[in-house]
C-alpha cells in the first residue's frame, strides 16, 4: 500500500500529537519534522523513527517534497506556512485553528490555497468525541423542532478556544454561512498574550437561515460548574421550537426535547481518541475527492469570518456585514480602540486566569 509522506512543522504540544497520529496510521509515513528548537528537533525525532529534520520549513520541504505538509505553529505564523506547503507540492495542508489572526491574512491564504487547487484542513477535532457527535445526532434528527439558536460560551480565551465554539455550533446549523455579526469587547490582559485576545468578547451572529448565534468567550463568560477543568468548561449547542442538547468539552452531553424527553451522557475531550478519526479522514480525501473531509478548510473559513467580524464589530461598533470583501488588522483595531477598564469577571477563578488577583 501508498504511504502518504508526511512534514509537520512546530514540533510543540499539537505537533507531536499531529506526528504521532500520522505514524500510527498505516496510510501515512512521517518523513520530515520542523521546529527552531534544536533540542526539541531532536527529542521528536528520536520518538518518531527518525525522519528528515531541519530549522527552516521551506527549504526542508522543498527536500522532503512531502504530500501533506502540516504545521502546528503558534497563531502568528501562517502565511509563510501556506507560501512553503504550496513550494513543495504539498496535496494536502493540514493546519492549526484559528485559520489567522486578522482578516487581511486569511483572506490571503484562502486566495493562495484556492489558486494552487490544493486540499487543506483546519484542526478542529474535538468534533469527533462521542459527546458533539451526539448532540450532532440529536441536532440532525429533528428532535429540537425547527432550530432557531445556535450558541457557544468558553471561559477560556478567544484566539484559544473562539474557532472551536463556532465551528461546532456551525456545524449544528448546517454550515450556514454568517450574514453578519455583532460583538462587544473588554479587558486587555491577553492582548499581549501568544493567543491574543480581549479578555472578554460576547457577540450575535445572523447565520443566512435565520437561525441566531450567540457567542461568549473569556473572563465574562459564564462558569460551568458541573466542569471542574477550567479549559473544558465550554458549552456548545442548539434551540429549537421542541427542545435543545448541549455538549460540555470535558462534561458530556445533555438534551430536553418533546419527543425523546431528558436525555445525557457522558464524554470528554480526548486528544487520543479524537486525533485517529481526523487523521484517518485525511487519507480519505487524498484516496478519493469526494470524500471531502469534515475540517475542510471552507468549513474552517465560515468560522473564521464570523470570529473576525466578530472582533471588527467590538472594536468598531455595530454590525459587520458577511461573507467579508476586504481584508483588515482586527488585532490591531482591538488594540487601539479597547479601552483600559479592566475587564469583570463570572467567576472567581477567572480573576486568577486573567491576570486579577
Ligand atoms: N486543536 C486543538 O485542540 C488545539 C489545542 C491546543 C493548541 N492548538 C493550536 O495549535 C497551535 C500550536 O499550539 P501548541 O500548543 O502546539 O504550541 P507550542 O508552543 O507547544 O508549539 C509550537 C512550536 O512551533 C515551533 N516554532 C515556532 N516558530 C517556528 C518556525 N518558524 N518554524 C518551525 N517551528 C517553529 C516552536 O519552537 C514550538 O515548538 C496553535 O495555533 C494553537 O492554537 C490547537
Amino acid at each position: 500500500m501508498k504511504k502518504y509522506s508526511v512534514l509537520v512543522v512546530g514540533m510543540g504540544k499539537r505537533g507531536m500529537h499531529h506526528a504521532a497520529a500520522f505514524n500510527a496510521n498505516p496510510k501515512f509515513q512521517v518523513t520530515g519534522i520542523c521546529d527552531i528548537d534544536a533540542k526539541r528537533l531532536a527529542d521528536a525525532a528520536a520518538k518518531l523513527g527518525g525522519p528528515q529534520t531541519g530549522g527552516a520549513a521551506a527549504a526542508l520541504a522543498k527536500a522532503v517534497k512531502p504530500d501533506v505538509f502540516c504545521f502546528c505553529t503558534l497563531p502568528n505564523l501562517r502565511t509563510p506556512m501556506i507560501k512553503a506547503a504550496l513550494g513543495c507540492g504539498a496535496k494536502l495542508i493540514a493546519f492549526e485553528k484559528p485559520v489567522a489572526l486578522t482578516s487581511a491574512e486569511a483572506l490571503d491564504m484562502r486566495d493562495l490555497i484556492r489558486k494552487a487547487g490544493v486540499k487543506a484542513v483546519v484542526s478542529h477535532q474535538h468534533r469527533y468525541g462521542k459527546h458533539y457527535q451526539k448532540v450532532q445526532e440529536i441536532v440532525a434528527s429533528g428532535a429540537l423542532g425547527r432550530v432557531h439558536t445556535v450558541y457557544g460560551t468558553a471561559t477560556g480565551w478567544m484566539t484559544h478556544i473562539l474557532s472551536h465554539l463556532i465551528d461546532y455550533s456551525m456545524w449544528f446549523n448546517n454550515y450556514s454561512p454568517g450574514t453578519w455579526a455583532m460583538a462587544q469587547a473588554a479587558g486587555k490582559f491577553k492582548l499581549n498574550d501568544n493567543h491574543p485576545s480581549p479578555d472578554y468578547l460576547a457577540g450575535f451572529v445572523q447565520f443566512a437561515n435565520g437561525v441566531r448565534g450567540i457567542y461568549e468567550c473569556g473572563a465574562g463568560a459564564p462558569d460551568q460548574p458541573e466542569v471542574a477543568k477550567w479549559w473544558g468548561k465550554n458549552r456548545m449547542g442548539a434551540q429549537g421550537t421542541e427542545g435543545f442538547a448541549e455538549v460540555l468539552t470535558n462534561g458530556g452531553w445533555r438534551a430536553v426535547t418533546r419527543s425523546r424527553g431528558f436525555e445525557s451522557g457522558e464524554g470528554a475531550m480526548n486528544y487520543d481518541a479524537d486525533m485517529p478519526p481526523y487523521i484517518q479522514e485525511m487519507a480519505d480525501w487524498l484516496d478519493d475527492d469526494q470524500k471531502v473531509h469534515p475540517c475542510n478548510l471552507d468549513h474552517a473559513l465560515l468560522g473564521a469570518e464570523v470570529m473576525l467580524a466578530l472582533q471588527r464589530s467590538a472594536a468598531e461598533g455595530g454590525q459587520i456585514a458577511l461573507p467579508l470583501t476586504d481584508g483588515a488588522d482586527e488585532q490591531a483595531l482591538l488594540k487601539s480602540n479597547l479601552t483600559d477598564k479592566p475587564v469583570l469577571v463570572s467567576c472567581e477563578q477567572n480573576r486568577k486566569e486573567f491576570g486579577l488577583t
